[in-house]
């Protein structure tokens, strides 16, 4: 349809039928049809509603979603097809590391494939839109949700937010194997207060824009087709009802002229925040917000028609949101074919495909990070051959791989960590024990004991005689996957207390402990990272987890992966991160010689292993740090270049990392900030040198003036292998 073809589509239309575009329902009330009367009846949904809505929410399956259309067209005055849309956040079928995990790969483009992959299977499944990337900046591993984000860096953040849109949404919505893309949570959902679930956000504009706000512009920027608003407030005025956001910043700086969906239930709970007196007022700031999508509740279908006929709404502002619903749809092609790319016979044929399969074990393995290894690692073939492996530990044969928001993935289709040692058909001497349950209680209900006092007493026993008899241990531990993700938060972030005594036991008897961690945020494991000869951080790997694993603890991959999130000491030290300030009294991190400084007395500042963080199985070394020129022009550039050498008999992959420090300004400027990486390969013994631009871009911030500009002065510039590098080369910026 062009844009008078829609308008007239607009005009025509009733104000029940306007306001009924604006509804999304889960897949419950186009599925069964009691659901109405049934347990979802407090809605207030009624069957007039279903037939209105605009769009569904995680109805999958091409079948299934080719029938809905079909029946709700037929039941369609206006001939208006339903936008189908779900979860989709790390893979669809093919299940990807979560993203945290994708953040440590410094690989934009390997996480632009993931996001293509999973169009391409989502797309056959008939999907049309998917919440996602999700790029909120964190900083505070007591939030459950760490793992859906890229990470601490707005920058890094950034960089994959555009490759991740890009994935989706390829060319051209019309294109087939594509998705539309919704940025979220807008905003600042990240940074709850206490790390609690839905807390309230309270924070500095100046921090807002410039740390929390530049992913989700960069998204907006790759035109992300949608945004979803978050559920927390900001500075006192729920995201999903503020103006200020939505309307001032999205639509008139940033351009933003796309469809916004509210999260589930957020408008409806603008009254829960205080913020709305009733439903009524609720329904009137939602929409005079922007928000044009109400996901999953009936306060925009029980409210607007009224405040549009007592005039506290105006119909433009109704016709303003249907039209951007309309406009999407049109974006999608579903005017002229509404069951766009559903496929049954192709959704067979590519999902789990070998190709897509193959990416998954690549991404697996470049997300893993080496975090310790006193050269225990790779096992090579003399240990392989005439040694004994015990592999102990509730993860070595669970297939519960994908972390909290794989809503599709088959568990089933993951292959575990001993699955993929038994299908090397190695010449190796090995055993496999749980050695407990990942939990000892009912992770559903942590009052009910899951196995008895004796049952774990057994498992435990057995697994410490078989690592008496070992050479070597892999112990395969990690927290359950239904502790991250939505309504996850944990005030203890250190592994479940049963893990934690298998390790202790299995230590008095083998020193030679190879722990592969499965969880979703940054955990406290400073109680056994001292003993641990090596400590492999896995996250949740997805389909290929097993056999990536495999990949790197034998040597087929040497690991490249480097921390998109600060490991705190402990839980104390959270929200940490590495662009924190200098204060007045820095502490001397070396000897804490002066108790009136800015540390702690009973933990260190430094976080356990810091952003930017990760080992390999080569050495490399940095060399030759050097600037062409230590004045920076405000037109020009400068060159920053250094050899890396890989001093090992090892090929494989470096993360350099570039990071700039403003000496000085009109505001206390972090103590670095990652302003570029490379990704190089090196075979073994090879240099190679590696450049940066230095352009005066780099160095802006929000000033006193709240202007986004860069100051004359001096600046350090650090180029290393993670965000704990210390010695730079200072320049001046002269404008
Ligand atoms: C959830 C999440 C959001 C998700 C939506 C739909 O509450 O906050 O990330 O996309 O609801 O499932």
């Amino acid at each position: 349809m062009n844009k008078n073809e829609l308008l007239e589509l607009l005009n025509s239309m009733t104000i029940k039928e306007k306001i009924g575009q604006l509804l999304q329902l889960s897949s419950a009330f186009y599925s069964n049809k009691d659901v109405v009367t049934g347990p979802l009846r407090f809605l207030g949904i009624d069957k007039e509603n279903v037939e209105l809505s605009g769009s569904t929410l995680n109805l999958v399956s091409a079948d299934a979603i080719i029938h809905t259309q079909k029946e709700h067209l037929e039941k369609s005055d206006k001939k208006i097809p339903l936008l189908f849309m779900a979860d989709v956040i790390n893979g669809y079928k093919t299940i990807f590391p979560t993203p945290l995990a994708l953040g440590c790969t410094f690989h934009p483009e390997l996480l632009r494939d993931c996001a293509r992959i999973a169009a391409k299977e989502a797309s056959v499944a008939g999907l049309h839109v998917t919440y996602s990337p999700m790029v909120d900046l964190v900083r505070d591993a007591r939030w459950g949700r760490v793992m859906e984000s890229t990470g601490e860096d707005s920058f890094l953040n950034s960089v994959y937010a555009k490759e991740i849109v890009k994935g989706y949404q390829g060319n051209s919505l019309l294109d087939e194997y594509t998705i539309a893309a919704c940025v979220k949570h807008f905003a600042a959902y990240g940074a709850p207060s206490g790390g609690r679930e839905y807390g309230w956000v309270d924070m500095s504009e100046r921090l807002l824009r410039e740390q929390y706000l530049v992913a989700y512009k960069a998204a907006i920027d790759e035109n992300c087709a949608l945004v979803m608003s978050s559920f927390n407030t900001l500075n006192g005025i729920p995201a999903t009802g503020d103006k200020w956001l939505m309307r001032e910043i999205l639509r008139d700086e940033w351009g933003f002229d796309g469809v916004i969906i509210s999260d589930y239930a957020a408008i409806a709970e603008l009254v829960a925040h205080g913020y709305a007196k009733d439903d009524k007022e609720a329904a009137k700031i939602a929409l005079e917000a922007g928000i044009d999508i109400d996901m999953m509740t009936s306060v925009y279908v029980k409210n607007l028609e009224k405040l549009i006929h007592e005039k506290q709404v105006s119909i433009d502002l109704l016709d303003e949101s249907v039209l951007r619903v309309l406009e999407l749809k049109n974006k999608l092609g579903l005017f002229e074919n509404p069951y766009r790319f559903a496929n049954p016979t192709l959704e067979k044929e590519l999902i789990l495909s070998k190709e897509h399969r193959k990416v998954a074990r690549k991404a697996a393995t470049e997300s893993m990070v080496l975090l310790k290894n006193n050269g225990i690692l790779p096992l090579k073939k003399s240990i392989i051959e005439n040694q004994k492996i015990a592999c102990i530990g509730p993860y070595v044969d669970s297939k519960s791989l994908y972390g909290a928001w794989s809503i599709f993935g088959n568990r089933e289709d993951a292959i575990t960590l001993k699955e993929a040692i038994i299908n090397r058909k190695e010449d190796i001497q090995v055993e496999f024990l749980d050695g407990c349950k990942i939990l000892s209680e009912d992770p559903w209900n942590l009052d009910k004991r899951d196995i008895t006092p004796l049952e774990e007493e057994k498992m435990l026993e057995e697994a410490i005689h078989l690592a008496s008899n070992s050479d070597v241990v892999v112990l395969a531990l990690g927290e359950h996957y239904i502790y991250t993700g939505e309504g996850s938060s944990r005030g203890d972030i250190t592994l479940p207390k049963v893990q934690l005594n298998l390790f202790e036991k299995v230590y008095e008897v083998n020193k030679n402990i190879i722990v592969v961690l499965f969880n979703g945020r940054p955990l406290d494991i400073v109680s056994i990272e001292g003993r641990a000869a090596a400590i492999l951080e896995a996250w949740y790997p997805g389909t290929e987890g097993g056999n990536a694993i495999c990949d790197i603890i034998f040597g087929d991959v040497n690991p490249s992966g480097r921390l998109s999130m600060s490991f705190p000491y402990c839980v104390g030290q959270v929200p940490i991160y590495y662009n924190n300030y200098n204060t007045g009294r820095p502490a001397n991190e070396k000897v804490y010689e002066n108790r009136y400084s800015s540390r702690y007395i009973d933990i260190p500042n430094k976080p356990l292993y810091p952003f930017g963080y990760g080992l390999s199985y080569s050495k490399f070394e940095y060399s030759n740090i050097g600037l062409e020129n230590t004045v920076l022009a405000s037109t020009g550039s400068i060159k920053a270049s250094v050899i890396i050498k890989n001093n090992s008999e090892y090929s494989g992959t470096e993360i350099v990392q570039l990071y700039i420090r403003d000496l000085y300004g009109s505001v206390v400027r972090p103590l670095k900030e990652l302003k570029g990486f490379r990704r190089i390969s090196l075979q073994p013994y090879e240099e190679k040198e590696v450049v940066f631009e230095i352009t005066e871009d780099m160095l802006r911030f929000y000033n006193t003036k709240m202007n986004y500009e860069s100051e004359e002065g001096e600046f350090t510039l650090f180029i290393g292998h993670d965000s704990s590098v210390s010695n730079g080369i200072n320049f001046i910026l002269k404008k």
